[in-house]
Order: structure tokens, then C-alpha cells, then sequence
């Protein structure tokens, strides 16, 4: 009983399960584990899905809408297709464009889509932001399986609470939290990306490692040879992991719809937007995080939070993965470069709503918040960086 009148309160809990499963050949038609998962809200129900589908992954599945079709035809008893696979275009682009999204909308409406229906997203991390967020908004929440297909989405953005798209110019302006139905991480279309995009995801695992689990980084660390040429053992066991610790964290860190300053898994991100950003996109994200990393890593060793061994050694691990540490910087064509990309720091600040707050690290798994920077030293890290790594040709930096 609430003690006053005018002040009725009741909680409200709820409970999630946040899930991903691991599977080869998601749509082989002997594969059980969406079957699985797509289980009727009332017994007996026959379960009514959607499928979009990344466009980029036609070059290297060609078949792959009827092969999902076909995978629904054999299971035609418990679960049905509520219209043909659905193509959607990949990449940042899809991001941008609101007609896509409405596209997608007016797919679900014509289908006749509803709660008790199964929305199945299958692409990159872009793709999944904005279908992820269609589901979302649709009857006010379809439920959502994922089925991420870049190395970056299956260990990192894929796997997430997140969903949204790119408004008024602003990333992710339009989006909302939501815990999807269920993620599939599906290795063999991890197999067809080309090699830079491939690499993307072992930076977020290099990422997530330093942040929670020193073992995890020696795990990485003892594998980078095989890791640099994609071994497939070391590599799907890298990105099963990094998987695993975001899903993990987000679950058990006790902030997984963002509402405190702290944004752990941020680590490194800071200037890696901006640089994305200030590169016109041209830098991928995971390249842009590496750069990222090495600038707070540099930045930590000159503070003394870190010590110098343990920060080269970091440092010699994400080179030694095939990540540079100073080229991508050169992508920013503007005359001002580096102090653009130190403005980023500003901006994160306003993305957090006033208190800036940094993930640093003292060493592998040993994670602290910082809330404040001094600008001088992340202008000496920066100028490191350029000296160590660059060759100083770009205008800006
Ligand atoms: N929601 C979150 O929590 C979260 C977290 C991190 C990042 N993100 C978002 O993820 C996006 C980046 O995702 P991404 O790195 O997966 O890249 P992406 O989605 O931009 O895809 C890159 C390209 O790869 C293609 N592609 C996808 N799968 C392929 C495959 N198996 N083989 C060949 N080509 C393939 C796509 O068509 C696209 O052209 C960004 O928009 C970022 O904001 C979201
Ligand atoms: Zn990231």
C-alpha cells in the first residue's frame, strides 16, 4: 500500500533472457536450432516468421533466399514463412535512409505481422540496427531474432541490447533497447567477408578482453600468429568468446539499457568515432577502434596508470593482428585533423548527458572509470602515435 494519496506506486520487474546460440549453416535444412526457437505464444499455434536478409551476402550465397525458403517449406507444420525472404541493403547507408525503413514497415504491415509473429534479421551490424529497430517500433515490439553475419556483429554489435538508426545527421539518434528474442551466430558466413572486414571483430575481442578478463587476453595474445591469418579454430573460438563476455556483461554488469555514465564496453571508442566520423566512414569501425585503443593505451602509460611493458605488449598484440595504428588517421582530409579528432572527446561527453566518464585499464581485466582528461596528454599520445606509426604525411595530424 502506497503510504499517500496522491502517489501510487507499484513496480514493475521483468525478466529477460539474453541468449546467443552457436550453430554452422543456420538454414541447412536438417539445422534444429531456429526450429527451436521460434516456439508458439499459445500450444499449438502455427508460428508465422519474417526473414530479411543483407544484400551484400548475395555475391557469396547466391541461393541464399531459397534456401531459406526451403528450410521453412520443411517445417511447414510448425512454422511458416509469412512472405518470400525479404532482401535489404547492407552497410551504413541503410542507416540513413528513412525510406528503408518504412520499406521494411510496410513489409510487416503487409504481411500481417503480430506479437505472436517472429521477426529474423540476417546481416551486418547496419542491417541489424535498422530492422532490429523496424521490429521494434512495429505493434510496439515484434519479437526479434538476430543472425549476425560480419565478425564485428557476431562478437560485438550483433550481440547487443541496441537497436537504431541515423537522424537529423546524428548516429543512432532513432532507437531503442530492446533484448532480443534470441541471437544466432552462425561461423560459415564469417568465412565469405573480405579479409579487412574479417579483422574487424578481433579488435572488439582485443577490446572486451582488456576490459573483463586477462585470460581472455592471454587466450588472444598466444594466438595472434594464427588469429593475423583467420585459423579457423582460433579464430571462431576468438569471436565465440568475445561474444560471450559482451553478452555476459551487458546481462550481469547491472547497466544493460545505459542509463548510468559508465559505458565500459566503450573502451577505446571515443576517439574511434570520431575518427570514423571524420574520415567520411571511410575508416571501418573496428579499424577506427584499434586506433582508438592505441591512443588510450599511450594515454594510460603516460599518466602512470599503466606500465610500459604491459602497454607495448598490448600494443605489439594489435599491430601483430594486422591493425595500424596511425594509417587510418590519414583518412581525415580535413586542415584541422587532429584537433577534430580530440573534440571527440567533447562529444562524448554530451553522448553520456554531462559527467564525462572513460573506461582506462591498469592492466589486462583490471578496469577503471576516469572523469577527467587531460587534453595535453592525449595531444602527446596523439603526436606518439603519428611518430611511432605514421609517417607523418597527413596535413591534419
Ligand atoms: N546495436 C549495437 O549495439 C551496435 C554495436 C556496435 C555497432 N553497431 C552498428 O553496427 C554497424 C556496423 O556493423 P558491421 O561492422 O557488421 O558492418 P555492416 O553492417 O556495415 O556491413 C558491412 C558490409 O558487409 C556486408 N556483409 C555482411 N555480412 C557479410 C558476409 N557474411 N559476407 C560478405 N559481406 C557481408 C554488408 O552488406 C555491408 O556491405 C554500425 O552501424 C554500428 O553502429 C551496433
Ligand atoms: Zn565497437
Amino acid at each position: 500500500m502506497p503510504d499517500r494519496p496522491d502517489n501510487v506506486t507499484f513496480p514493475i520487474t521483468l525478466r529477460y533472457e539474453h541468449r546467443v546460440i552457436f550453430t554452422r549453416d543456420v538454414f541447412a535444412p536438417d539445422n534444429p536450432t531456429l526450429a527451436e526457437l521460434l516456439s508458439p505464444r499459445e500450444p499449438g499455434e502455427n508460428v508465422a516468421a519474417m526473414v530479411f536478409w543483407d544484400a551484400g551476402l548475395a555475391a557469396a550465397f547466391p541461393e541464399i533466399a531459397e534456401k531459406i525458403s526451403m528450410w521453412f517449406a520443411g517445417r511447414s507444420d510448425r512454422v511458416r514463412l509469412a512472405a518470400a525472404p525479404i532482401a535489404v541493403a547492407g552497410g551504413e547507408a541503410v542507416k540513413n535512409d528513412f525510406h528503408q525503413l518504412e520499406q521494411v514497415w510496410s513489409a510487416i504491415n503487409h504481411a500481417a505481422m503480430c506479437r505472436h509473429s517472429y521477426i529474423i534479421a540476417v546481416g551486418g551490424g547496419a542491417m541489424l540496427d535498422m530492422v532490429g529497430f523496424a521490429a521494434a517500433t512495429a505493434h510496439r515490439g515484434i519479437p526479434l531474432v538476430r543472425v549476425p553475419t560480419t565478425s564485428l556483429s557476431q562478437g560485438d554489435g550483433g550481440v547487443g541490447v541496441k537497436n537504431g538508426i541515423n537522424y537529423f545527421g546524428k548516429k543512432n539518434w532513432l532507437g531503442a533497447f530492446v533484448v532480443p528474442h534470441a541471437i544466432v551466430n552462425d561461423f560459415v558466413f564469417l568465412h565469405a567477408l573480405p579479409v579487412r572486414a574479417r579483422r574487424c571483430g578481433l579488435i572488439e575481442a582485443v577490446k572486451v578482453a582488456l576490459i573483463r578478463d586477462a585470460k581472455f587476453f592471454e587466450f588472444i595474445a598466444q594466438r595472434v600468429e594464427l588469429l593475423a591469418r583467420f585459423e579457423p579454430a582460433a579464430f571462431e573460438a576468438v569471436i565465440r568468446e568475445s561474444a560471450r563476455q559482451h553478452i555476459e556483461h551487458i546481462a550481469t554488469a547491472g547497466d544493460p539499457f545505459e542509463r548510468g555514465s559508465a559505458r565500459p564496453l566503450d573502451f577505446g571508442h571515443w576517439a574511434a568515432h570520431k575518427l570514423e566520423q571524420l574520415s567520411e566512414f571511410r575508416v571501418s569501425h573496428g579499424e577506427a577502434v584499434a586506433v582508438g585503443m592505441a591512443i588510450d593505451i599511450i594515454y594510460a602509460r603516460r599518466i602512470g596508470l599503466l606500465p610500459e611493458p604491459v602497454a607495448e605488449r598490448i600494443l605489439d598484440v594489435i599491430q601483430r593482428l594486422g591493425f595500424e595504428l596511425f594509417a587510418p588517421v590519414k583518412e581525415i582530409r580535413t586542415p584541422t585533423g587532429r584537433q577534430d579528432m580530440l573534440d571527440g572527446l567533447e562529444e562524448f561527453r554530451e553522448h553520456l548527458g554531462g559527467r564525462l566518464s572513460i573506461p582506462m585499464i591498469r592492466a589486462p581485466g583490471d578496469r577503471l572509470e576516469v572523469h577527467e582528461i587531460d587534453g595535453a596528454v592525449v595531444k602527446a599520445a596523439f603526436d606518439e602515435l603519428r611518430t611511432r606509426y605514421g609517417d607523418g604525411r597527413n596535413p591534419g595530424a
